[in-house]
């Protein structure tokens, strides 16, 4: 599904007020049916070993689309690429060819850090203490952002960082606290805040959720569905825990070895997979009265 398409109101701003408001204002522009389309990403690190120099494709001929206001998750075993792939589409990481359109636009290589930041992607990570900075408040840490990005003046800055952190279910006590004094759970809220406060059309979450416990991933999860809901936003969900991929995402592609082997509805792909590849992934995970199976021989030293 490719190319600008003309549709009713509702589906074109996927409940964006700022859309609405271009739509009003402009009459009828053209609106993208997808949010981000991905052609022919291909992206080759070279490694460094014994035998020498050699080269490893991590992302290999992968094209998607995420349809305006979806959740498409991106599932696979660990170094099947997934990583990589998100980071060239928020603009990390740049792809040997290929192309990613976000919004209708042709992003254009390696940017400069602003133009990267400014990209409507951001992207979460599973760490947050790795974007949050120990000696700075949260309040402040939120501020920064609106400051270098926004044209606000201290009184609205300051609304707004309160209204971000009300969004991700926190309170204005929040505001005053340093990142170290915020539970796992919190401080992937002020993640989420701080990614919001740049109002990215496409949120991408790397494995966001993978470091909580249960219960509080549970509750991210349930408030990452709610924003959704209520801004009309897109998400690229990255995650190896296909349970948690079923509650969120509406489709679910598959990748092995840094090809994208399956896509579809998430219903389809994990409920009646193509692929044996996505079979196996399927029945590796673990159910309850499974036992892990013991490692035999030698162990392995770092684990
Ligand atoms: N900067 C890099 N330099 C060299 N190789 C890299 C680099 N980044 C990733 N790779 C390699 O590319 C492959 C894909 O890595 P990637 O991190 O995208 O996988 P992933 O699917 O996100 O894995 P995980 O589930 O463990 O996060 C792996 O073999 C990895 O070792
Ligand atoms: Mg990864």
């Amino acid at each position: 599904m490719t190319g600008d398409t003309r549709m009713t109101d509702d589906i074109r701003t996927a409940g964006d007020p700022r859309l609405a408001e271009e739509i009003r204002m402009t009459g009828d522009p053209v609106v993208t049916a997808n949010i981000l389309e991905v052609r022919g990403l291909r992206k080759t690190f070279v490694t460094r070993g014994a035998a020498g120099h050699g080269e490893h494709v991590a992302v290999d001929d992968v094209s998607f689309d995420v349809p305006r206001g979806s959740c498409l998750a991106i599932v696979g075993e660990s170094g099947s690429g997934k990583t990589t792939t998100a980071r060239i589409v928020a603009g990390l990481e740049t792809a040997d060819t290929g192309t990613v359109t976000i919004d209708g636009e042709t992003a254009a290589g390696r940017g400069s850090r602003r133009g990267r930041a400014a990209r409507p992607v951001q992207m979460v990570f599973q760490d947050p203490f790795g974007s949050l900075d120990p000696r700075q408040r949260v309040g402040a840490a939120i501020d920064e952002l609106l400051r270098l990005h926004h044209r606000l003046g201290r009184a609205e800055r300051r609304a707004r960082v309160l209204e971000l952190l009300a969004q991700v279910g926190l309170d204005e006590r929040c505001a005053g606290e340093f990142p170290g004094n915020l539970s796992g759970g919190q401080r992937q809220r002020v993640a989420i805040a701080r990614a919001l406060s740049m109002e990215p059309k496409l949120l991408i979450l790397d494995e966001a959720v993978s470091a909580l416990d249960v219960s509080v991933q549970a509750q991210v999860l349930n408030l990452l569905i709610d924003i959704r809901r209520q801004t009309g936003i897109s998400y690229l969900f990255i995650s190896h825990d296909l349970a948690v991929v079923r509650q969120i995402s509406d489709r679910c592609a598959v990748m092995c070895d840094g090809r994208l082997v399956e896509e579809g509805t998430t219903a389809e792909v994990l409920g009646s997979p193509r692929e044996e590849y996505t079979r196996t992934l399927i029945d590796a995970v673990p159910r309850p009265g499974w036992t892990p199976r013991r490692r035999t021989g030698p162990a392995e030293s770092g684990e």
